[in-house]
């Protein structure tokens, strides 16, 4: 069987799993806003599909993800979701030989992108009380070489949920302008953060931002987000990109609705994720061995440390799966952290949290039994 296979199946399988409680991918499973339902209702009835969307993305849209992200001076290229413009911006930008820096743990796929594209990749390590769990910018500093040509951040971070201050910020913009490098400034879970910071506030010329409305808006399976720049920048990108015949018109409409309706909707979504993760720093907590090392956590997930409890991340992520629930591998994140922790989704809807503290406890002992290193994903 192909790899490929594998990894499909196994998706394909808790995709069509019925009643799945998908805790594994932060993505968002509370009921739309109905205007958002309604307007791609409407875009069905209108059969407005028949053509392709403008290639930088609907204006509607464009305008209201700047001003979403307080960026109205910068440019936005609509993508097929916020990894198609990681895609593009790393394939683009990154040379052979060229230097790509980001965290370990942070997001895999970039990652693999710039390696494609021929870069040697530096994750400088972050888990862990000696860090903070954070990257310091003289740790970022250290690890720049005169080759270095992207700096790839994810804050907040995933799957650790911390966000850096805007001192944090204004230094590593800072840094990436010393070296001459771009900076993307993965955004995806900013929405859920207690005080962001921008890093193109700082460094406008050479920062890109990514726009998601996979989490906060909790339309994954539509794929549609943003790639955030300098024109002249996002000007270059335009020159090839791969939706150049646009992102999907229906997922457009959604996001269009979406943002008109989010200062009401939104603020609901963080009260009860941020409750969900009360209730599993709760559950965690009574059980020995297991620890919430960043709380609250600025995304809607958390990690649970498991390094004490005697067990492997894939074995209790198999547990649950057995009882229903789909939590997520540190391994999915980490060669090096790999055995440390799992990570738990919380834009879900409170029965399911509850599922899964309720199961807490057998899980971790049959877990314990498991120890297995399972092939996940
Ligand atoms: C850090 C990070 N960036 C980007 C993405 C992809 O976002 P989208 O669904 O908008 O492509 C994810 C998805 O999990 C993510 O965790």
């Amino acid at each position: 069987m192909l790899e490929l296979d594998r990894r499909n199946s196994y998706f394909d399988e808790l995709f069509n799993t019925p009643d799945l409680i998908w805790l594994g991918q932060n993505t968002n499973h509370f009921a739309l806003p109905p205007a958002v339902k309604q307007a791609m209702l409407d875009c069905i009835e209108t059969e407005e599909f028949h053509a392709y969307a403008p290639p930088a993305g609907l204006e509607a849209l464009r305008e209201l993800i700047l001003a979403d992200a307080g960026l109205a001076h910068a440019t936005a290229l609509v993508t097929d979701g916020a990894i198609e413009g990681l895609y593009h911006a790393c394939r683009t930008l990154a040379r052979p030989g060229d230097q790509f820096i980001t965290t370990d743990p942070g997001w895999k796929w970039p990652i693999a992108f710039a390696r494609d594209a021929g870069a040697t990749v530096v994750e400088i390590p972050i888990y862990g009380a000696e860090y903070d769990y954070r990257l310091q910018p003289e740790r970022l500093a250290a690890a720049v070489t005169e080759k270095t040509r992207l700096i790839y951040l994810v804050d907040p971070n995933n799957p650790l949920g911390i966000c850096y201050t805007a001192g944090e910020i204004e230094a590593f913009a800072g840094i990436a302008r010393e070296a001459g490098a771009y900076l993307i400034h993965d955004c995806t879970y900013w929405h859920f953060a207690d005080g962001h910071t921008l890093a193109a506030n700082f460094y406008p010329e050479k920062t890109l931002t990514t726009y998601s409305f996979s989490k906060w808006l909790g339309i994954a399976g539509l794929r549609v987000g943003a790639i955030i720049g300098d024109g002249a920048v996002i000007e270059a990108l335009a020159e090839a990109p791969p939706n150049n015949l646009g992102s999907n018109v229906l997922s457009q409409r959604a996001a269009i609705a979406g943002l008109k309706v989010k200062k009401e909707w939104f603020p609901d979504v963080q009260r009860r994720q941020r409750a969900n993760q009360a209730r599993i720093k709760a559950a965690i907590s009574a059980i020995p061995g297991l620890a919430m090392p960043v709380y609250p956590s600025n995304g809607n997930f958390v990690v649970v440390d498991v390094a004490d409890a005697g067990l492997r991340p894939e074995s209790l992520c198999d547990a649950f799966r057995d009882r229903g629930i789909m939590i997520r591998q540190a391994a999915y994140h980490t060669e090096r952290f790999r055995d440390k922790f799992v990570k738990i989704s919380t834009t879900v809807t409170e029965d399911w949290i509850e599922r899964l503290c309720a199961l807490f406890p057998e899980a971790v002992e049959t877990a314990r039994g498991l120890n297995r290193d399972g092939s996940l994903y």
